[in-house]
């Protein structure tokens, strides 16, 4: 660590002479002023770790020294010299915020005594204050980038949930930010100094993810030649973070329940109950009620795990989130060498889908990061898929009364009326769906094309009919609403 340096403040040059002395023979680098003007404009310039002043100074007094220091540094330590017997305004001193005073006839072993303490304190604050920073900047919101209404929805959801102890379940597509979501409530929960503790249920078989999430004794099972504790213990006190929950294996799912609904478990092998305080957050990117309807996931575990739902939405769905996304992973891949994106470029990454969402959208910022030659990202630095617009966006109806297709005007004619067509066919087809209330079979005679036409057309422009009559061929099921070739 570097030298500590220490500020001297006195109008007496002995005294200061005889301070600097012993403080510079035990390492300590000195700066001195002799009044309170000059001690302040040292403090600001060059930022000392320890400031020692005498309370009787010229102009403006110690006293107001001291507080206009702390005022610019609250995490400065202050000793005050003070005249012998004068108790009073040591103790005045301390309320001020002083760390401590000596005696005008301090001893040396006292003087460095009170400066190592000092300064002690001193790095405790900065180091707290450090941790505290790169907690919150590495898992609090401040990463956690975007502005749009659904998004901004969700942080307002996330603070609420994660002051309560309620169990938290994540749904979104693949991509959206749930792990990131997951760690914010962590950090911004009671919870927060206690272990956040992931679990991937997707990536283990049965039986291994049993011990990783119970623990097992010595013995238990070949190759458990020691004890070891489960997840769940490592998570005590703090937050367990269920990744995939809808991956659980029947058995694994009703072994969780036991343990959440006693708050204790036994590890694999073993016959002693562990006590467990965790709080569960889940995330999944299934239809979990879907699945409890089908038999699939345990009712009982469902409502254990989703007191709280957060609904993280697709990327397509958070207006002008893509490009502030984009520019945040400019800045963090672009190695302050790129400055931005032409028009060209941004309108592609509006205008894409993102099926694969936020890390979609990440790992296309890096490659064209990698792949730019200038200062700017252009089209040619985008995928080809991304650049030639992924699916045809429709927007609000020209002046001529027609739906304009973005992007159109720079396609050969030929691609453009297909695209064109397309557009048209997609929407013709959702507006008689619609005038039909969902109904395939009255859709597609009113079309004047047959069932099965009309369900693949659908399937083309991938386009989900809400609702089909039970008569029909497999009609009656739930599953059966999604759009699909017979
Ligand atoms: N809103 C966001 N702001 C900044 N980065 C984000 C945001 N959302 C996601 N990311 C980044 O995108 C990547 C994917 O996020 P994360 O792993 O949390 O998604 P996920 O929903 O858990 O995905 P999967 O279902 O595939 O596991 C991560 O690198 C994450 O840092
Ligand atoms: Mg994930």
């Amino acid at each position: 660590m570097s030298e500590s340096r220490v500020l001297i403040v006195d109008d007496e040059p002995d005294m200061v002479e005889n301070l600097v002395r012993i403080l510079r023979r035990a390492g300590y680098r000195c700066l001195r002023a002799g009044d309170a003007e000059r001690a302040l404009a040292l403090l600001e310039a060059d930022h000392p770790d320890l400031l020692i002043t005498d309370l009787r100074l010229p102009g403006l007094d110690g006293m107001e020294l001291l507080r206009r220091a702390r005022e610019a540094d609250p995490a400065l330590p202050v000793i005050v010299i003070t005249a012998y017997g004068s108790i009073e305004s040591a103790v005045a001193a301390i309320k001020q915020g002083a760390f401590d005073f000596l005696p005008k006839n301090f001893s040396v072993d006292g003087l460095l005594v009170a400066v190592e303490r000092a300064l002690g304190q001193r790095r405790l604050q900065v180091e707290n204050r450090n941790l505290r920073e790169q907690l919150q900047q590495a898992l609090g919101f401040e990463n956690i980038v975007g502005r749009s209404p659904a998004m901004a929805r969700v942080f307002e959801l996330v603070r609420k949930a994660a002051r309560s102890e309620a169990n938290i379940l994540i749904r979104g597509e693949s991509g959206t930010g749930k792990e990131l979501i997951a760690r914010a409530v962590h950090a911004n929960s009671p919870r927060a100094a206690q272990p956040f503790v992931p679990v991937d249920c997707a990536s283990l078989p049965e039986q291994l993810l049993e011990s990783e999430l119970f623990g097992h004794e010595k013995g238990a099972f070949t190759g458990a030649v020691r004890a070891k504790p489960g997840l769940m213990e490592v998570a005590h006190g703090g937050t367990l973070f269920l990744d995939e929950i809808g991956e659980l294996s029947p058995a694994l799912q009703s072994k969780l329940l036991r343990a959440l609904q006693e708050r204790q478990i036994r590890r694999v092998g073993g016959t002693a109950l562990i006590d467990v305080d965790v709080r569960v957050v889940s995330a999944t990117n299934r239809n979990l009620r879907e699945a409890v309807a089908r038999g699939r996931f345990r009712e009982e575990l469902y409502y254990r795990v989703n007191v709280i739902e957060i609904a993280l939405p697709p990327l397509r769905e958070r207006a002008g989130d893509v490009a502030l996304l984009a520019h945040a992973f400019l800045k963090r891949y672009g190695q302050g060498r790129l400055r931005g994106f032409d028009d060209d470029s941004l309108a592609a990454l509006e205008r894409y889908a993102w099926p694969g969402n936020v890390r979609e959208l990440q790992n296309v910022i890096e490659r064209a990061c990698a792949l730019a030659d200038g200062e700017t990202v252009r089209l040619r630095d985008l995928p080809d898929y991304v650049a030639r617009g992924g699916a045809p966006v429709l927007r609000a109806p020209g002046p001529d009364g027609a739906p304009a297709l973005e992007g159109a005007e720079d396609l050969p004619l030929r691609e453009a009326k297909e695209r064109w067509m397309s557009v048209l066919e997609a929407s013709y087809l959702r507006t008689l769906l619609g005038r039909h209330r969902g109904n395939v079979s009255a859709a597609a005679k009113a079309a004047g094309i047959d069932r099965k036409t009309f369900h693949r057309l659908l399937t083309k422009h991938r386009i989900r009919a809400p609702r089909e009559r039970p008569d029909e061929p497999g009609g009656a099921r739930p599953e059966a609403s999604e759009a699909r070739v017979t």
